[in-house]
């Protein structure tokens, strides 16, 4: 297994913060796999996001190190690194059509002209299943549905072909069936694309769907990583427990303790 994102020691306190809102989590992040990032709301997940992916705001401070071996100093965010924002009005300008904003970063990052970077967007727009691509292109986002929008942030987020993909918490805002729509689309789209995925959830089910390993976190602090078989099967923080809980309580039937095969 090759070594993806080595993070060390990760503090983060924004500013006039008391707490840090990262502390000193350290985790391997491998080439090609798939790791869950769960915890409850307020516990780290969209800073830890954010910090791998470069996107944190001015003013925080930071302390430990986070090591991308084969990317010099760290992967370009939009290039290397398609993220995709827990809610999906923050991925999509609302004065762009979808085309523009899917094509954007072919053209920007794949050399293309703006003709063969709309092929590039209509295409993806059908691979993350929406109807009548063509015409979606020359649409705004304000027309779309919150589960239409956030397949286009996932096609824009993927327009460049990043070798890896951070979802933030993709699907909480979408009723259940929808989002058992999008999480198929991401394990297809993941595996075609043969990308690593980093997939930020506070739903133990659709985490032990997707990944191959969760990390658990709660109050900035990482609590426990593992395969997903073993978090699920013999969870040991009180953390793992409570998240795994809330299933059992609600009676889901879709928590795999197996992952995916
Ligand atoms: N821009 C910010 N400025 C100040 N504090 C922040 C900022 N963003 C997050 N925080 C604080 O950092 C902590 C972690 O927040 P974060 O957004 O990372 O949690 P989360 O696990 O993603 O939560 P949720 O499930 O609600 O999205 C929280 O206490 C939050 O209030
Ligand atoms: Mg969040």
């Amino acid at each position: 297994m090759t070594v993806l994102c080595d993070i060390r020691q990760l503090a983060i306190r924004y500013p006039h913060a008391k707490a840090p809102s990262l502390d000193h989590v350290s985790l391997t992040l491998q080439a090609g796999e798939r790791l869950a990032v769960i915890g409850e709301s307020g516990s780290g997940k969209s800073t830890f996001a954010r910090a791998l992916a470069g996107l944190l705001p001015p003013g925080v401070t930071v302390s430990g190190e986070i090591v991308w071996p084969s990317f010099a100093p760290a992967p370009l965010p939009g290039r290397d690194l398609g993220f995709v924002f827990q809610d999906p009005g923050a991925s999509l300008n609302p004065v762009l059509t979808i085309g523009e904003q899917v094509a954007e970063g072919a053209k920007r990052h794949l050399g293309l002209n703006w003709k063969q970077a709309f092929v590039r967007a209509a295409d993806l727009l059908e691979r993350v299943r929406l109807p009548e691509p063509e015409r979606l292109l020359r649409a705004f986002p304000h027309q779309l549905s919150g589960g239409q929008r956030q397949r286009v942030a996932i096609a824009a987020a993927v327009a460049a072909r990043p070798s890896i993909l951070v979802a933030d918490e993709v699907t909480s805002a979408l009723d259940q069936a929808v989002q058992a729509e999008i999480v198929a689309l991401l394990d297809d789209l993941v595996r075609e694309e043969a990308m690593t995925l980093v997939f930020i959830t506070h739903d133990m089910a659709l985490a032990s769907t997707l990944a191959d390993r969760i990390a658990v976190f709660a109050a900035g602090r990482l609590q426990e990583i593992g395969p997903v078989r073993q978090v699920v099967g013999h969870p040991q923080s009180v953390a793992a427990k409570t998240l795994l809980e809330a299933h059992i309580d609600l009676e889901t039937p879709s928590l795999v303790v197996g992952g995916r095969p």
